[in-house]
């Protein structure tokens, strides 16, 4: 059997695939092809890194009791990122906050995902650390256009040892994105942003864009 290159089965329109990845935070447990995990990550491995160091490690995460033990430590990480923003438990969250809401439901369900990548830098130097950002994005990307659901999301600092020990990482090594994914339970959407004009000068700040 012939697998189809990944750069072949990412043909869903960019623009579609831009416009229309929202965070998708649901999940169901349904497993997720290794070819589709392979796809996303080789699409990673495509971003552009400060001089081509590719400063990156990608962590697949998919037993059960190693999603079931990050989940815990998500979990944690999740409560302690509020914590420092003086929320300490669901009572804080406003029920009209719904991207909080929703985020404190994943942290709940975060091990039950089929699979989760960490984005790892091999390095914890910030040009390195922030060198995995362009390719967390095309995994995101990719992902989208292979019709899984994902959500970039970060960790705390107070969960550093507890991942490192958990996956045998080595020293040095960060894990500075965890992205959870499987097929949506909702439906993919358009995104919500700031209008352009908002988010543009010309010339000099507060110009507006011609
Ligand atoms: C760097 C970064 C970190 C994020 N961290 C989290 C997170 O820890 N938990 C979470 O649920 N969502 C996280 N998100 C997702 C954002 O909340 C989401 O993209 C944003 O609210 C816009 O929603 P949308 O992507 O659905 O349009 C993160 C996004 C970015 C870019």
């Amino acid at each position: 059997m012939t697998t189809e290159a990944t750069e072949d089965r990412l043909s869903m329109p960019l623009g579609e695939v831009m416009f229309g990845m929202r965070a998708i935070r649901r999940l169901k447990p349904d497993p997720v092809a290794d070819e589709d995990i392979r796809s996303l990550i080789e699409a990673a491995i495509q971003a552009p890194s400060p001089s081509n160091r590719q400063p990156w490690h990608f962590l697949v995460v998919r037993d059960a009791e190693q999603r079931r033990r990050f989940g815990e430590i998500y979990r944690r990480a999740w409560w302690a990122k509020r914590a420092d923003a003086g929320i300490h438990g669901p009572e804080d969250i406003p029920a009209e906050d719904r991207v909080a809401r929703s985020a404190m439901r994943m942290a709940d369900e975060f091990g039950q995902a089929p699979a989760v990548i960490l984005v790892c830098a091999t390095s914890p130097s910030v040009i390195d650390m922030t060198g995995v950002i362009p390719a967390t994005q095309n995994l995101l990307l990719a992902a989208r256009a292979l019709g899984l659901g994902a959500t970039i999301t970060n960790m705390h600092p107070s969960v550093v040892d507890d991942v490192r020990a958990l996956f045998d990482m080595p020293e040095g090594a960060r894990v500075i994105y965890a992205v959870p994914v499987g097929y949506p339970r909702g439906k993919f959407g358009p995104v919500s942003r700031k209008p352009l004009a908002e988010a543009t000068s010309q010339d000099r700040w507060g110009q507006p864009l011609a």
